[in-house]
Order: structure tokens, then C-alpha cells, then sequence
């Protein structure tokens, strides 16, 4: 672990921090390289910053892998995120679980090929009695989405006469989003240049401190998490209170 980690407030480490790694393409092209080793770089960075967040005790880490939008990209590129995803937890399930990391998918992934598909399913049921840590991995996900499928259950108990509009309450919503199990994210990072939120947890971020830098995800080492938590220790935070 770096030496800045000592400027941290062990007290005031967020509890959860979601992040949008992007920037792998353009990481790659600069070097010549496909935008598929900007991926497969992309995950070897995933693999350092969830040892890193585990090592500095946050509990929930949400990452955004692939959005409902991603399956406009090329067949190609979308096959090796796909592969990069089953690689991933074929070589790290067995040290997520000795861990404690329970890990849990954001997103619809039934449309996903069989072989992530069953990947995926199989890295949640093995982790599903862990909780020293909780890895978020965002598949298919959309925050439109998501909020979407809940209001649509809500409308089907309706339907069923189980649920009647003046009883509907913020928590019934909250209780059917992906994230229903946690706490909402105190930092959102987004990695590569750009300041938009891409649709991601578009709910849970409602009070989330938002933290952007121009570093690109294969660049984006524990050094620059410290750096991002270190801003947001320094931000205050005052949940539309004074
Ligand atoms: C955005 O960069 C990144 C993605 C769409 C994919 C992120 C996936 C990984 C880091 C690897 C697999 C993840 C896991 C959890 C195993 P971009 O391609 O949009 O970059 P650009 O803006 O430079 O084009």
C-alpha cells in the first residue's frame, strides 16, 4: 500500500464508492494497440482497486462493466468484454471468496451469452453467504433500466390489488433497485476525461460526491483511488441540510 494512505481519515472512509471506468479505448489507440488491450488492461486494473478498496475497509464497490448500451459497439469488442468478464472471475473467484467478497450483479443478464451468463451466476451463488465486502459488477445495467423494471413491478402488485398508490413508499422502490442490500454510494469516480453520469445509478447518487479526473481506467492505480478519497474526506457533505 502507497504512503499517501496515511493522509486518509480512517474514520471518514466511504462506505461505498461506485465507479465508471472508462477511457480503455482510448488508452489502447494511443499505443497502436486494439481497444481490446485497453480492456484487458482495464481488468487487471479492476483486480488491484477491489484489493485496494478491500484493504482500506470499503464495504461496497460498484463498478459499471458493461451498459445496456454497450451492445451498439462492435460484435468483436463486445465478444472480448464478454471473455475479459469470464477470465475475471475464472481467475479470481477463488480469491474473492477467501476474501469474504459477496458478489452481485447490477443489470439484466439474460440476454447475455451462456458461457458469462453461467460465469456470472455461478461467482454469485459461490459468494452468496460472504460479507466482509460486497462487489458490485454492473452487466447490461442501466440506471433507466433499472428503475423501470421496479416501477413495473410495483404496477403489477397494483394490478394484483396488493398496492395502492397512497400507500407507495420511497423504500418499496428502493427495496426492488439492484443495490436494494446497501447503502447508497458516498463517491461516484468516473476515470477518462468526461463529466457525464452515463446513466449509471442515476437514483442511488442522488447525494453521492462526484469525483472526475482525466486519468484513463488502465492508468487509474490505488495512488489515484487515495487521491479521489482524499478530495472527497475534504468535501462536506450536508445531505440538503445547512
Ligand atoms: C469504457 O471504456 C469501458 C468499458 C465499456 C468496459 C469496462 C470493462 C472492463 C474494465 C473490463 C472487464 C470488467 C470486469 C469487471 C471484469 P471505453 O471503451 O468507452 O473507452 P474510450 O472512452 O476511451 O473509448
Amino acid at each position: 500500500m502507497t504512503d499517501q494512505i496515511h493522509r486518509l481519515d480512517k474514520e471518514n472512509i466511504p462506505k461505498h464508492i461506485c465507479i465508471i471506468m472508462d477511457g480503455n479505448g482510448r488508452w489502447a489507440t494511443s499505443r497502436m494497440m486494439p481497444r481490446s488491450f485497453g480492456h484487458k488492461k482495464g481488468m487487471e486494473r479492476v483486480v488491484e482497486i477491489v484489493e485496494s478498496c478491500r484493504k482500506l475497509g470499503i464495504k461496497h464497490l460498484s463498478l459499471y462493466a458493461f451498459s445496456t448500451e454497450n451492445w451498439k459497439r462492435p460484435k468483436a469488442e463486445v465478444n472480448a468484454l464478454m471473455g475479459l468478464l469470464v477470465s475475471y472471475i475464472r481467475a479470481q473467484l477463488n480469491r474473492l471468496i477467501d476474501h469474504g467478497v459477496r458478489v452481485r450483479i447490477m443489470g439484466d443478464i439474460t440476454p447475455l451469452p451462456e458461457l458469462p451468463r453461467a460465469e456470472v451466476l455461478r461467482a454469485m451463488e459461490e459468494t452468496q453467504h460472504l460479507s466482509d465486502m460486497t462487489l458490485n459488477i454492473g452487466i447490461n445495467y442501466g440506471g433507466r433500466d433499472e428503475i423501470l423494471h421496479a416501477t413495473r413491478e410495483l404496477v403489477h402488485r397494483a394490478e394484483r390489488g396488493e398496492l395502492k398508490a397512497s400507500d407507495l413508499t420511497r423504500e418499496m422502490l428502493e427495496d426492488l433497485l439492484y443495490t436494494s442490500h446497501g447503502p447508497d454510494p458516498d463517491l461516484l469516480i468516473r476515470p477518462g476525461g468526461e463529466q457525464r453520469i452515463s446513466n449509471f445509478m442515476i437514483y442511488q447518487i442522488a447525494y453521492s460526491e462526484l469525483y472526475f479526473t482525466d486519468v484513463l481506467w488502465p492508468d487509474f492505480d490505488e495512488a489515484q483511488l487515495i487521491k479521489a478519497i482524499d478530495s472527497y474526506q475534504n468535501r462536506n457533505r450536508r445531505f440538503g441540510g445547512v
